[in-house]
């Protein structure tokens, strides 16, 4: 099996910004769930990861979609959710290694705040491909909502001093991305995605921008990566979280970026006391649109293909360390080459 642009895999989307932009928000707006109320102070202290199959995204892109006319060749998107609280930047790094486009989240009502900042630059230096996620433009003055509504179509129905607000607002955020060096500008006046960051405004409690967020995520990613994202039987594969759950052992969260993991198949990843050989019990994933780090009823796999985020239940996983990467074993592998590869991380 080559690679092929005929089978791209699903790409890896981060989404990253300072605390309370609405992360976790958006994406339940998106789930309909309500995981950030579940959460401790409304803080996510977590890598956090939810597969959105293409054929539900498109009751949302189909929107916008109709004056573009994109052919939709990736079959999901996997989103990873990250903290946005100072105390987590190892978090951040970690999601933002691992996924192939980011969503950088930025409150319209605050503009660029010290985790924004240091979300740009992690992006920067692992060469990311981001977009701006100008979040709760339901907040300016007498914003009138519209809900799920494509941004310009509520932007049109919106009083004169609205969107006054929301213009002079938006125009200094594009004025602090450019003294971080940073062209940025409204995505449907963004005529160059190569050098200039687009904005898209959204609300997480409207659900307003939405269908363009995710529009521009597919279209982007089609375009911009195609190669990036071919399906290959290579396994690419890393550890996000290290979890102990009831009934289950201590059990790993991993993203599986590229190739397909089987119910059996030898592994190999860090350990703290050195590199740990185990076999794969179960590979359980949350069902379609709901976020892994939520004890649901996780469905059981024979075998998952990339990309997806799953959880792994093996013997002797205590000591696993996250942020490392998972390799499978192969019948021709040595594997104490796998085992010092996997301690270098
Ligand atoms: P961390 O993960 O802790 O960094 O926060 P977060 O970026 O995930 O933000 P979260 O989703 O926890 O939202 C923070 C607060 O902002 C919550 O009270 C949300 O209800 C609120 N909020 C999020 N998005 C919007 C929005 O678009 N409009 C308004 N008005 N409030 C929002
Ligand atoms: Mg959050
Ligand atoms: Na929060």
């Amino acid at each position: 099996a080559e690679r092929s642009p005929d089978r791209l895999r699903s790409p890896i989307c981060c989404v990253l910004g300072h605390v309370d932009t609405g992360k976790t928000s958006l994406l339940d707006k998106i789930r309909r769930t309500n995981v950030q109320g579940g959460e401790a102070g409304g803080i996510t202290q977590q890598i956090g990861a939810t597969y959105f199959p293409m054929s539900r995204l498109r009751t949302q892109t189909d929107k916008i979609n109709k004056d573009l006319l994109l052919d939709y060749k990736i079959p999901g998107l996997l989103v990873v959710d990250t903290p946005g609280h100072e105390s987590f930047s190892n978090l951040r790094t970690r999601g933002s290694n691992l996924c192939d486009i980011a969503v950088l989240v930025v409150d319209i009502m605050h503009g660029l705040e010290p985790q924004t900042l240091e979300s740009l630059q992690l992006l920067r230096r692992s060469k990311t491909p981001f977009v701006v996620a100008l979040n709760k433009v339901d907040r300016i003055y007498g914003w009138e909502p519209h809900k799920f509504s494509p941004l310009r179509d509520t932007l049109a129905k919106q009083k004169s001093y609205s969107v006054s607000e929301f213009e002079t607002r938006t125009r200094s955020t594009i004025a602090a991305f450019q003294e971080q060096g940073l062209n940025a500008a409204l995505y449907y006046e963004n005529d160059d995605f190569k050098r200039t960051v687009s904005l898209v405004p959204t609300s997480a409690i409207t659900g307003e921008g939405i269908p363009d967020l995710l529009m521009l995520i597919t279209q982007l990613t089609q375009q911009m990566m195609g190669h990036r994202i071919m399906f290959t039987p290579w396994v690419q594969c890393s550890v996000l979280e290290v979890k102990a759950i009831d009934g289950l052992g201590t059990t790993i969260d991993v993203c599986l970026t590229n190739g397909e993991i089987h119910e059996g198949d030898e592994i190999v990843v860090c350990g703290m006391n050195g590199a740990i050989v185990t076999t794969v019990r179960a590979l359980l994933t949350p069902p379609p649109e709901r976020e892994i780090r939520v004890k649901a009823d996780y469905q059981r796999n024979k075998v998952v293909t990339a990309a997806m985020g799953i959880k792994i239940s093996a013997n002797d996983l205590e000591k696993a360390v996250a942020g490392t990467q998972l390799l499978v074993v192969h019948p021709d592998d040595e594997i104490e080459d796998l085992k010092a590869e996997v301690q270098r991380d």
